[in-house]
């Protein structure tokens, strides 16, 4: 079969790089890169260590409004399948790259495959919420990561092409955390020591957006009784500038390290050698799971509820006096069981495996 994916945004990257693999054994891959993720660091890097081919096309879209930024990736993407006609489209996760990729390709009358399907905050105010949700909506294949996903799909009246495969991240942190072990000098670089400081992330709009959220985030993560390492997503400096909070950043007894956003092995380093992770991404939520590390999310919901349910995740929300006794609490932790909850890191296999079907 012919396929095109879709990517744009940082987590695609990491996603693709493992399925891209597995699908091009069988099957031929025109990968569409949307530019919604842009800087070398955010996007490049991905390309350079995780080996992943190089887009065939670039459609150089950058930031805008969701309506702008969505709308412009609307009629590149379906200038690209009118002109490559492949048998389906692939799309990954929430962004709004997702969303474009899903509706231009349904259509076209182009089959759909989602990867990751099935997951819901519950909160329509994010906007990944609604991407995910009309992905779902107009995909013919729905690669779940879990049974909670399958059954969420069933509740919405989809279950045709449903299928449980485990999380493709599983596969990125089985192929690329030895490789980190290996080649990452980060810790050095950084001065750090292994279970000597946390890391922490944070780009969601919810708490971007919304300076009391982020105020209170910061002070949450300056409180800290280790360094705290936060690689700052660039819609985050530049909600710090906004909002009037470098002050807090730069305070004289603050542990905080601010850096630029790192690349995958430098990031998968950093986490699998912390005392803690905290952070309002789901994919790091997932990632603290695997590499067994606790993680304090700074949201007051996931869609990674099983972390929650296994006791290796706690929402935390923005709260500085709540960030705060969590951390302090994270010390006092006995580690709790920690079984397979979204298979076991050959995702990308079932997935090519049930395209083939
Ligand atoms: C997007 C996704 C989110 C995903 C996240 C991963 C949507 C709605 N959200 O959020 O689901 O978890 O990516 O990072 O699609 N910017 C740069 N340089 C870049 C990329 C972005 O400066 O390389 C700036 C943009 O100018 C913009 C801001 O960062 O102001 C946010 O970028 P955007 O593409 O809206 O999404 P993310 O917040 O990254």
């Amino acid at each position: 079969m012919h396929f095109v994916t879709i990517v744009g945004a940082r987590p695609q990257f990491i996603k693709a790089a493992p399925l891209s693999a597995e699908l091009r054994k069988l099957h031929t891959e025109y990968l569409v890169h949307t530019g919604q993720h842009y800087d070398d660091n955010m996007s490049d890097v991905f390309f350079r260590e995780l080996n992943i081919p190089l887009p065939d096309r670039h459609l150089g879209v950058g930031s805008g409004s969701h309506g702008t930024q969505t709308a412009a990736m609307l009629v590149k993407i379906e200038k690209v399948l009118e002109e490559v006609r492949p048998d389906a489209v692939i799309i990954y996760g929430d962004t709004n790259s997702t969303v474009a990729g899903a509706l231009a390709a349904a259509k076209m009358h182009i089959p759909v495959a989602h990867v990751e399907a099935g997951l819901r905050s519950f909160d329509r105010r994010m906007p990944e919420e609604i991407n995910r949700v009309v992905a779902d909506h107009l995909s013919t294949w729905l690669f779940a990561p879990s049974q909670v996903s399958v059954h969420q799909l069933a509740a919405e009246g989809i279950v045709k092409g449903v299928h449980d495969v485990g999380d493709i991240m599983a596969d990125s942190v089985r192929l690329f955390a030895p490789l980190a072990r290996q080649r990452s000098v980060v810790l050095d670089r950084l001065g750090l020591k292994p279970g000597g400081y946390f890391v922490a992330t944070v780009h969601r709009a919810g708490n971007t957006d919304d300076a009391k959220h982020l105020a209170g985030i910061l002070k949450g993560l300056s409180s800290a009784p280790k360094f705290v390492v936060l690689p700052l997503h660039p819609r985050t400096r530049a909600a710090i500038r906004r909002h009037g909070l470098e002050s807090i950043l730069t305070a004289k007894d603050g542990k905080l390290i601010i850096i630029e956003p790192l690349g995958y092995l430098d990031m998968l380093q950093l986490q699998q050698n912390a005392a803690a992770i905290l952070t309002d991404s789901g994919g790091i939520q997932k990632e603290a799971y695997y590499l067994g590390v606790p993680c304090i999310t700074l949201r007051d919901e996931t869609e990674w509820v099983e972390t929650v349910e296994a006791g290796w995740n706690r929402l935390v929300g923005a709260d500085p006096q709540v960030i705060a006794s969590a951390i302090a609490d994270m010390a006092l932790l006995s580690e709790p069981p920690h079984p397979p909850l979204y298979g076991d890191g050959y995702t990308a296999e079932r997935i090519v495996e049930a395209l083939w079907a």
